[in-house]
């Protein structure tokens, strides 16, 4: 019998237990034995099917020898660092879906994993169910990797895609999205793109080797974008979404950011809706490889933190792959990528035309909406900086 300790009983925690309860047997003819969940962390007890395993104290999962995992679903930086530190020094293998906690402190965590000898893994902090840290370090481990892009965020995805299809109000579509658990416990966190900042900085770390810390990385959320410039796009032949890029730049350096973009419809990460992600991998050799499912979720994220748990019990699990340099040397901001950008603008088509030269124009209903030609993202602000801009987007060009 193996046993494990799941920390946090929220959405996903619970999902943890649900599957290796109503799993047990798969999971069991995979490892050879059965798992079990031995102890749960709770901060208030609560009634239910795991009140028998809960406690309030970390100290005796610390100590109990026949704990070997520790699921870690707390979620933030501060007792989930803790109790992760601890747990690792205690000879436990820890896994979780903390997307804060790696892209922080991720390198320091991993670090003190392998000097204990054990694993510390987190498939389901990127794409919630969807296996992309596993292939992206082990599939695709011949490749040099130059990009890294996708819809990271279920709830900001959900979100759009009920404003656009049905009209929602934004605030009743983040009800629905926060009802069906696929919110952070602050949306703030989604709404202004930081947990797709997260995510984007830890498919980055893995795929260039270096960290990349959260703060470095330019964030706009969906907050300010407007149904008017996601109906103009579709019109043109685009989708909005919001995307987390990661750009390996030509002399060695790396940027990443968050945006809402304009993508082309034959793209087909145009076609990801409701609180599906996808992410795109490009790698010297494959070219794109992409990734598509649930990206937020009870069970969704449950089943990637569940496979982790049985990795870590495998007698020859992944280390080395899964680790990057503390170095944060060779980030530049996004400003000379090049993209086509969207423009709107309180002006006329001549004075977009005198801002940017040609341009297609994709609106002239008392506002002018437009894409100029491919130029960075610093031209673009300067060019633009005397036109009254209502919105600006790039455009994921190909
Ligand atoms: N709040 C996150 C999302 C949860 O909506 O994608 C999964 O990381």
């Amino acid at each position: 019998m193996i046993q494990i300790a799941i920390l946090g009983l929220g959405t996903v925690g619970t999902g943890v237990a649900k599957v290796v309860a109503e799993n047990a047997r798969q999971i069991e003819r995979k490892l050879g034995e059965p798992l079990q969940v031995k102890s749960i962390l709770v901060r208030h007890f609560k009634n239910g099917p795991f009140r028998q395993l809960m406690t309030d104290d970390f100290g005796k999962i610390e100590a109990d020898d026949d704990i070997r995992v520790v699921v870690e679903t707390i979620g933030g930086v501060d007792a989930a660092y803790e109790y992760t530190k601890r747990a690792l020094s205690a000879g436990k293998h820890v896994v979780t879906a903390n997307k804060q906690l790696v892209a922080e402190r991720g390198c320091e965590l991993l670090a003190l994993a392998r000097r204990k000898n054990v694993s510390y893994l987190f498939e389901a902090s990127v794409g919630g169910g969807i296996p992309v840290l596993h292939p992206l370090t082990q599939c695709m481990a011949a490749n040099r990797i130059d990009e890294v892009y996708g819809v990271l965020n279920g709830t900001t995805n959900y979100i759009l895609t009920r404003m656009v299809r049905t009209g929602a109000f934004f605030s009743d579509a983040l009800r629905e999205a926060q009802a069906k658990g696929y919110a952070e416990a602050d949306p703030t966190a989604d709404v202004e793109g930081i947990d797709t900042g997260r995510k984007i900085c830890i498919l980055a770390d893995l795929a260039f080797g270096y960290q990349i810390d959260p703060e470095q990385v330019p964030t706009e959320g969906i907050g300010k974008l407007s149904l008017r410039d996601v109906r103009i796009a579709q019109r043109a032949g685009y989708r909005v979404k919001l995307l987390g890029r990661a750009v390996r730049l030509p002399g060695g350096g790396r940027t990443a950011y968050v945006a809402p973009h304009l993508i082309p419809e034959d793209n087909p990460i145009s076609g990801v809706e409701d609180v599906f992600n996808a992410v795109m991998i490009r790698g010297n050799a494959t070219g794109e490889v992409m990734f598509y499912g649930r990206g937020a979720g009870e069970l969704p994220t449950a089943s990637a933190c569940v496979a982790d748990v049985m990795e870590c019990l495998q007698a020859r699990p992944r280390r080395e792959e899964i680790s990057w340099s503390a170095d944060t040397a060779g980030f530049e901001g996004p400003g000379e990528l090049k993209t086509r950008h969207y423009f709107r603008i309180e002006g006329s088509l001549t004075d977009a035309a005198m801002a940017f030269g040609q341009v297609e124009v994709l609106s002239e209903d008392g506002e002018t909406a437009f894409l100029t030609e491919p130029l960075s993202g610093d031209s673009a602000a300067r060019q633009s900086r005397l036109l009254n801009v209502l919105a600006c987007m790039r455009v994921l060009d190909g």
